[in-house]
């Protein structure tokens, strides 16, 4: 198994000098079609940096979010239950498509996207909480929520595997780990439009646009036990039993 060095903490989880250019040649920089939508060279720091900038757009087009993929978030997260984690929550868009019982916890990386999370929280009238954390080491125990779930997000996580093994360490064994994600449609025109776009996407969102959702949660050794897919491939959602004993985590 892939040796994974889990954080300190969030803000010494990046060299001092580590940014958005730094991991990158001067033929790539100057390019804004590189390859890094490919091998994913975006650093956590990164991430947090174009999600600052894309906050309130995020926040203006929420509406717009819940018309394009609210039905497939409600029918990949309404069988939810007990103490819920939602591994990079964002601006919380899954929390109204929840069951009521539902206890939320949300964490995600991104200060401004918190914020929108809470106040929907708040908006919504549910108890729960969100909290700053890296969905790679996350900071709670063992087997601790009944239901983790996480929707358009292994797309942007640095180390996607990690992130995944950890939603599997800290859901019970006897629960379920839900995924609602997007990547390479099936259909060939379209993908070939995805490839078109994924590198300048990337650096302008941080997301891997033609990433294959099921080969990632593969790698990251989550026994899958449902899958459907919608729109051409493009979003697929995911069932996932929490890997047994042997296999759960990553090697701290
Ligand atoms: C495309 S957005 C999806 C947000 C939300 N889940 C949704 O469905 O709208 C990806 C999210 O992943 C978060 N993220 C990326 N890497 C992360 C990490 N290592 N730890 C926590 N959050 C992370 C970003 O801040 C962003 O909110």
């Amino acid at each position: 198994m892939t040796r994974y060095e889990p954080h300190d903490a969030l803000e010494s989880s990046q060299p001092p000098d580590s940014g958005p250019t730094d991991a990158r040649s001067p033929d790539e920089v100057a390019s804004p079609h590189t390859e890094s939508a490919k091998t994913g060279t975006m650093t956590l720091e990164d991430v947090q940096d174009v999600y600052a900038r894309n906050a309130p757009w995020i926040d203006r087009l929420g509406w717009l979010d819940h018309l394009l993929t609210g039905r497939y978030r409600r029918r990949q997260f309404d069988s939810a239950e007990g103490r819920v984690l939602d591994v990079a929550c964002g601006s919380g868009s899954n929390f109204r498509y929840l069951p009521e019982a539902a206890d939320i916890v949300g964490i995600d990386i991104s200060e401004p996207l918190i914020e929108q999370a809470r106040a929907e929280l708040e908006a919504l009238d549910r108890d729960g909480t969100v909290e700053r954390m890296d969905a790679q080491a996350l900071e709670f125990d063992d087997d601790s929520f009944d239901t983790v779930i996480s929707s358009f997000s292994t797309c942007t996580f640095p180390d996607q595997e990690a992130a995944l093994r950890e939603m599997g360490r800290v859901c019970q064994p006897d629960g379920q780990i839900l995924l609602l994600e997007h990547g390479r449609s099936d259909n060939p025109l379209l993908a070939r439009v995805q490839e078109w776009r994924a590198d300048a996407h990337y650096e302008q969102s941080g997301c891997r646009l033609t990433q294959e959702p099921l080969e990632v949660v593969d790698r990251a050794g989550l026994p899958v036990a449902e899958v459907e897919t919608a729109q051409f491939g493009r979003i697929t959602g995911i069932v996932c039993e929490p890997p047994d004993g042997d296999h759960r985590g990553v090697d701290r």
